[in-house]
């Protein structure tokens, strides 16, 4: 088992280049299904997750691999030789359920098992197929296996969310691009990471209107191909690592990312007490003073704070003078990076949604074990604002989405190493 053993109390320094996303990337490999024909996607992060996501494509049948020692996939899916995925390839991450939209759009025909993914409460499953049924998809359900099936193609249809869910969202567009007719998504999700999906499907053929504003509506095509995309930077790694300098101290440029999709986070970075300036694809961050608390905090939907900054964000605020104040309002269960913070000393208590921070003068190093993905980013920005030595066990659910996070945080000037 790896463990991050990191010694607190080091200012952090220089320039950290930002990761391409996890959540556009792996919707977009999916989406590569569609294409029947090569992708190549340039900027795509070295983490765990994109790895599934490879060893889901080529089990399908799909070619797809890093080209080279760089951040560039190449996806060839001119032949799928199977439209089920196996209970242990599901399992490995919550993004596994894009391959749902994917292959029933390609073959008509899909059957998988519940995904994996984090644990942060239930992750229901019910949008994504209720939505997929409304366009001719029947689906049986029995013992964890979904059994697909559509009769020819699916047809467009117009699909009201009762909550505008990020992952159903990309489903529907995703089963929606070849199917027959027009689908119109209301009270869609707004995140970046579907505009990119968007982009991505249009520059294969796809004719997608509306990404990025609350009612989408897909023209359906009888045929898309591949093409060559950039995948947008990682909004939540970027708000990490400038969460990990406002923990530590120092100043940081955080360069290829993306400001204007963080505009909630940096807000909160500055009532810390935080310089914030931007300009174009960089951040100049500075915490060179003591941080301050900020008024209460509520995770919701883009454009609002989103819940995976939360964890990273909370341990920034652990030495923040006076009381802050987090409302979790996505997942019921995600504030378990909290134990971890307390064994470093933090002062939180939780009631159901809510967590109330007191800052306390110094955090102490610690052993703790990543709960999940961001909580486990949240303990390392804590250690690093800590006295002395912390181990972070349970690495493998950072590296699900932070491409090299010890080396990163080393070249800024952090004593963090991988053991
Ligand atoms: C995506 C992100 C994840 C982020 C989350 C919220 C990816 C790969 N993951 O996850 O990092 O934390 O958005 O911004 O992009 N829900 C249902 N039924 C459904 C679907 C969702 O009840 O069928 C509920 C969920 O349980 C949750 C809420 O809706 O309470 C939001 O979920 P959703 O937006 O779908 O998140 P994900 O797509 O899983």
């Amino acid at each position: 088992m790896q463990k991050l053993i990191i010694n607190g109390g080091k200012r952090l320094g220089g320039e950290i280049a930002v990761q391409g996303s996890k959540n556009a990337t792996l919707p977009i490999m999916a989406a590569a299904v569609l294409c029947g024909g090569e992708t190549v996607l340039h900027n795509c992060p070295r983490i765990s997750d994109v790895y599934s996501a490879m060893k889901i494509l080529t089990y399908l049948g799909c070619k797809a691999g890093f080209d080279g020692s760089g951040n560039t996939v190449v996806i060839s899916s001119e032949t799928i030789s199977a439209n089920d995925i196996s209970d242990e390839l599901m399992r490995e991450m919550r993004s596994s359920i894009f391959f749902l939209g994917a292959l029933i759009g390609r073959t008509g025909r899909c059957r998988i098992t519940l995904p994996g993914g984090c644990d942060l409460g239930p992750r229901p499953i019910d949008m994504h197929l209720s939505a997929l049924r409304k366009m001719g998809a029947v689906i049986r359900e029995e013992y964890g296996v979904l059994d697909c099936f559509a009769d020819g193609r699916l047809h467009g249809a117009k699909i009201n969310l009762s909550f505008p869910s990020v992952g159903t969202t990309e489903n529907i567009m995703l089963a929606a691009v070849l199917a027959k007719g027009v689908t119109v998504i209301q009270n869609a999700a707004r995140e970046p990471e579907i505009s990119d999906l968007a982009d991505f499907l249009n520059k294969c053929g796809a004719d997608i209107h509306g990404a990025g504003s609350s009612r989408i509506t897909v023209n359906g095509t009888e045929k898309l191909h591949g093409c060559e995309y950039t995948v947008m930077p990682d909004r939540i790694a970027c708000a990490t690592y400038l969460a990990c300098t406002a923990a530590a101290g120092g100043e940081i440029i955080a360069s290829r990312c993306r400001p204007s999709d963080m505009e909630s986070i940096l807000g909160v970075f500055e009532q810390m007490g935080c310089i914030v300036h931007t300009h174009g694809e960089k951040i100049y961050f500075s915490a060179n003073s003591p941080l301050r608390a900020v008024d209460p905090i509520r995770t919701m939907v883009y454009p609002g704070f989103p819940t995976d900054a939360q964890a990273f964000v909370m341990a920034a605020l652990c030495k923040a003078k006076g009381t802050s104040v987090f409302v979790e309002n996505i997942f019921e269960n995600r504030y378990k990076h909290v134990d971890g913070l307390k064994r470093m000393s933090a002062d939180i208590l939780v009631e159901g949604k809510v967590a109330v921070i007191e800052g306390v003068p110094r955090l102490y190093g610690a052993k703790a074990a990543a709960p999940d993905l961001r909580g486990g980013a949240g303990l390392v920005a804590a250690a690093l604002s800590a006295e002395g030595t912390s181990e972070i066990s349970n690495i493998h659910y950072i590296d699900r989405g932070y491409e090299d996070i010890e080396k990163v945080l080393a070249s800024a000037g952090a004593d963090i190493k991988r053991e």
